[in-house]
């Protein structure tokens, strides 16, 4: 299981296409040359051409922050997977809680959005959590079991086979502590993804191993390394410190220090 650890900058809505091009730019320079970590940013869909020409040949992929549940067709102003992927496009989050909680999207059309985006040869990131009411009744675990079992019992064969192929990534993203100061207790997020791993290994016990279990919460410079040196925890979804270059490349250079399964 000691494969480079995987930090994702989300970089939602922030920015203009100059903002964009200066920022891709400054990471280039500070982590550009960093060869023990898989690094991505998912970008707002407009800046996605822009990323393809700055980052491609480079070690920082991108990726896209959603994509449609549909292939194609009359659906105004959605965006398929096959067009991001067009782009160059590597990864494609999927199941936002912020999603989730703005718009109508749920956990069905999250698992249409995920299996879209492996017909398209993307690698998802499919993001669970749970909310903080769930977790102060003490329903945390069983509300991520639901739905990471969700997700699972949908897919027929064929897709649990290519989710296998394109190192679906999972991401544990507690909606409580997105965009907070609170981010989960190191030793509290570790089993989180250990029992998200456990479920994996019932569908396939060689890709559970493997599998990039990533947390997302408020990670920052400050306590990216005690997430990080967790033995389940493989990277981080990264939100307010990718949209400034020095705190994502500080964290990109802690994990860089590290590898998956392994504790410090
Ligand atoms: P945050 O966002 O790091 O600002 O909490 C994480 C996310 O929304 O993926």
């Amino acid at each position: 299981m000691h494969s480079k650890k995987l930090i994702v900058g989300n970089l939602k809505m922030h920015g203009r296409l100059k903002w964009n091009e200066d920022m891709l730019t400054a990471l280039l320079t500070k982590i550009g040359k960093i060869n023990n970590l898989d690094i991505a940013l998912c970008l707002p869909f407009p800046y996605l051409w822009r990323a393809q020409s700055i980052l491609s040949g480079t070690n920082i992929a991108w990726g896209s922050q959603n994509v449609s549940q549909y292939e194609d067709g009359a659906f105004t102003g959605s965006i398929s997977s096959y067009m991001v992927a067009e782009f160059g496009c590597r990864y494609a989050t999927i199941g936002h809680s912020k999603r989730r909680a703005l718009t109508s999207e749920n956990f069905q059309s999250a698992a249409n959005r995920f299996t879209q985006a492996l017909k398209a040869n993307l690698t998802p990131i499919f993001c669970v959590g749970e909310k903080e009411g769930e977790r102060e009744k003490g329903n945390a675990k069983a509300v991520v079991e639901s739905q990471v079992r969700a997700l699972l019992g949908s897919l027929d064969p064929q897709m649990l086979e290519l989710m296998f192929k394109n190192k679906a990534v999972f991401a544990y993203e507690p909606a409580w502590a997105i965009g907070t100061e609170n981010f989960a207790k190191p030793k509290a997020a570790n089993e989180m993804h250990e029992m998200i791993r456990k479920i994996i290994a019932e569908k396939n016990s060689e890709y559970a191993k493997q599998v990039k279990i990533i947390y997302g919460g408020s990670m920052t410079p400050d306590n990216a390394e005690a997430l990080l040196t967790m033995d389940n925890i493989d990277g981080g979804l990264v939100g307010r410190c990718s949209i400034d270059p020095s705190a994502f490349s500080q964290i990109c250079e802690t994990a860089n220090q590290l590898k998956c399964g392994e504790t410090s």
